[in-house]
C-alpha cells in the first residue's frame, strides 16, 4: 500500500516518534554522545505526515530541518527526550523509539571544565544507567489506555553487531522480548551500516520475535514499511 491506500491511512491518528541521538553533558564542553544522525525518524516524521497523522517529533541533536507540518520539540539529554516522549505519548496512538538513547550519563556534571593535570593521570568518569523509555513506556500502556481509551502501538529500533554470544536477529530476538514493543525495526550496523545517508537492512519482529518482515531499503521504504505494518496493528484493534 502506498500514500493513497485507505488500510494504510493514518488520518486522525496521533504519532509520536523519537530522533536523532541524546548527548550526556560531562561539564560545560563535552559531552557523551552517538553517530545517530535523525534521518530515520525524520522520513517516518515525514511519511506519517504524508498519512495524515498529527505528528510529534522528538528530535535529539538533529542537524536537518524540521519537517513541514510536524511539531518538532527539540531536545539533548536523555532526561530532557524522556520528559517530551512521556507527555507526548499522552495522546499518542502510535509511537515510534527510533531515537538512539546514551545508555549511560556521568554520575555528576562539572560545572567547570575538566582540566588537564601536569601528572599525566586522568580522573575515571563514573556512569550510571539511564532508564528505559521504550521499556517503561511498554509498562505504562494498561494504565493509559485505562484512564483515556483507545490503543496505543508502540515501536522500537535495535542497532545491533553481531558478537560471540550471537548474531544480529538472536540480539534482535532477545530484545523483542525484554522491550515487549509490539514491533522492534532491528538493523545491524558497524562497518559503515545503518548511519548516516546508506540503504539499511531491515528485520522487523513482534514482541514474540517473529518476522514480520525482511529487506534492504532507503531510510524512506524502511519508513514507508514500519508505518504499514504499524497502521495495520492499529486497525486490528480498534
Ligand atoms: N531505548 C530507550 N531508552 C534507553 C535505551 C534505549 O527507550 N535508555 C530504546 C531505543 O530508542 C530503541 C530501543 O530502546 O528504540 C532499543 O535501543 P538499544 O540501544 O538497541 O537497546 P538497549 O536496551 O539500550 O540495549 P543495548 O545494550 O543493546 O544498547
Ligand atoms: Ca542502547
Amino acid at each position: 500500500g502506498g500514500a493513497g491506500d485507505l488500510t494504510n491511512s493514518l488520518t486522525g491518528t496521533h504519532v509520536l516518534i523519537s530522533a536523532g541521538g541524546t548527548r550526556e553533558p560531562i561539564d560545560p564542553v563535552r559531552f557523551i554522545g552517538n553517530r545517530s544522525s535523525g534521518r530515520q525518524g525524520y522520513a517516518l516524521a515525514a511519511e506519517a505526515h504524508r498519512r495524515g497523522a498529527l505528528v510529534t517529533l522528538v528530535a535529539a541533536n538533529v542537524d536537518l530541518p524540521d519537517p513541514a507540518g510536524v511539531a518538532v520539540v527539540h531536545v539533548e539529554t536523555t532526561q530532557e527526550l524522556a520528559e517530551a516522549v512521556r507527555e507526548g505519548a499522552e495522546s499518542a496512538d502510535l509511537i515510534i523509539m527510533a531515537a538512539a538513547i546514551a545508555d549511560f550519563r556521568p554520575a555528576t556534571v562539572t560545572t567547570h571544565k575538566v582540566k588537564k593535570t601536569g601528572d599525566g593521570v586522568v580522573a575515571p568518569i563514573e556512569l550510571v544507567v539511564n532508564p528505559d523509555i521504550l521499556a517503561g513506556l511498554v509498562e505504562a500502556r494498561p494504565d493509559l489506555l485505562a484512564r483515556r481509551g483507545g490503543s496505543q502501538v508502540i515501536v522500537g529500533f535495535a542497532a545491533e553487531t553481531g558478537d560471540a554470544t550471537g548474531d544480529v536477529l538472536q540480539h534482535g530476538r532477545a530484545k523483542a522480548a525484554r522491550k515487549g514493543a509490539d514491533l522492534l525495526v532491528v538493523n545491524p550496523v558497524g562497518g559503515g551500516r545503518g548511519f548516516g545517508d546508506v540503504d539499511n537492512d531491515v528485520t522487523i519482529l513482534t514482541a514474540a520475535g517473529d518476522v514480520v518482515t525482511a529487506f534492504t531499503g532507503s531510510k524512506d521504504a524502511v519508513a514507508r514499511a514500519i508505518l504499514d505494518e504499524a497502521a495495520q496493528i492499529l486497525t486490528t484493534r480498534s
